[in-house]
């Protein structure tokens, strides 16, 4: 009986050893894989919360998708262009929606720090890619024609394209008879210089995009 018990007692404290070693291996790495949060990227969250730049964005699953998800976006720009596009947007990029939210030069670095900041967190994998892969102006393999993901993408949250999409913009269903292909391609390329008084945004599309969305939409 005796030597059950002092098993019993051995198995215990072998298996609160492995659990109290368990913990501490994990909490250490937990602590390897957290950045260290400067003051700069405390303060650019909270430009990007004054800003309600959710309404639009979303950032590691939050917010609104009505423009590009930002987790990554410090991968795809760097920190230059982030602060130059937040201190005046329109000129970094013509016609973009966002022209009107113009930052002074300290929120804009901070903001940059942050978005830095969080384009560090292992989100496993997380934002899948765009529909289409990296370069969704390539063909595809066998599947869905690239003009189409593309229009999914970029496009149809404010176009109607054969009955599904949004309203914000005209439905683009019969455009292929109302426009040639030259002056869909300069428009998109363009939309003001074609159209001077247009509120599109500049789609900032590559021309191999352009290309594909205009055979898309026309044939
Ligand atoms: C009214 C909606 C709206 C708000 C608010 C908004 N954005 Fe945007 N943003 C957009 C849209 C739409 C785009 C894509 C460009 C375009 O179509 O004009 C964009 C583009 C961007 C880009 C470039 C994305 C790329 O792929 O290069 C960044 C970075 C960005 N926004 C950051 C922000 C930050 C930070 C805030 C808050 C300060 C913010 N945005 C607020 C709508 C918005
Ligand atoms: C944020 C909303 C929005 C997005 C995104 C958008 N558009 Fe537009 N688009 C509009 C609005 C609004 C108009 C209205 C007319 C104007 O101001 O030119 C328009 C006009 C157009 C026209 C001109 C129609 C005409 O005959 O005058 C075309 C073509 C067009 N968009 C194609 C596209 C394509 C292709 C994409 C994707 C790459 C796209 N748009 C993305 C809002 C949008």
């Amino acid at each position: 009986m005796t030597s059950l018990r002092n098993l019993l007692i051995l198995v215990v404290l072998i298996s609160g050893a492995a659990l109290a070693y368990l913990s501490y291996d994990s909490t250490a790495q937990l602590e390897q894989r957290t950045m260290p949060l400067t003051e700069e990227v405390v303060k650019g969250k909270q430009v990007w919360q004054d800003n309600n730049c959710i309404n639009c964005h979303t950032i590691l699953g939050n917010g609104a998708y009505f423009a590009p998800d930002l987790t990554k976006i410090a991968v795809k720009r760097d920190q230059e262009w982030l602060t130059r596009f937040f201190k005046d947007p329109g000129e970094v990029w013509p016609g973009t929606v966002m022209s009107k939210i113009r930052l002074n030069v300290e929120d804009a670095e901070n903001l940059t720090a942050f978005l830095t900041w969080v384009k560090d967190i292992d989100t496993n994998g997380w934002p899948p890619e765009p529909p289409g892969g990296k370069n969704p102006g390539q063909p595809q393999d066998g599947r869905e024609p690239a003009g189409k993901v593309i229009f999914a993408s970029k496009c149809s949250m404010c176009h109607r394209f054969n009955g599904s999409g949004g309203i914000a913009g005209p439905d683009l269903t019969n455009i292929g008879r109302e426009r040639s292909r030259e002056w869909l391609k300069s428009f998109l390329r363009d939309p003001q210089e074609i159209k001077p008084d247009s509120v599109m945004g500049n789609p900032g599309l590559g021309s191999e995009e352009i290309d594909a969305i205009t055979e898309y939409l026309t044939s």
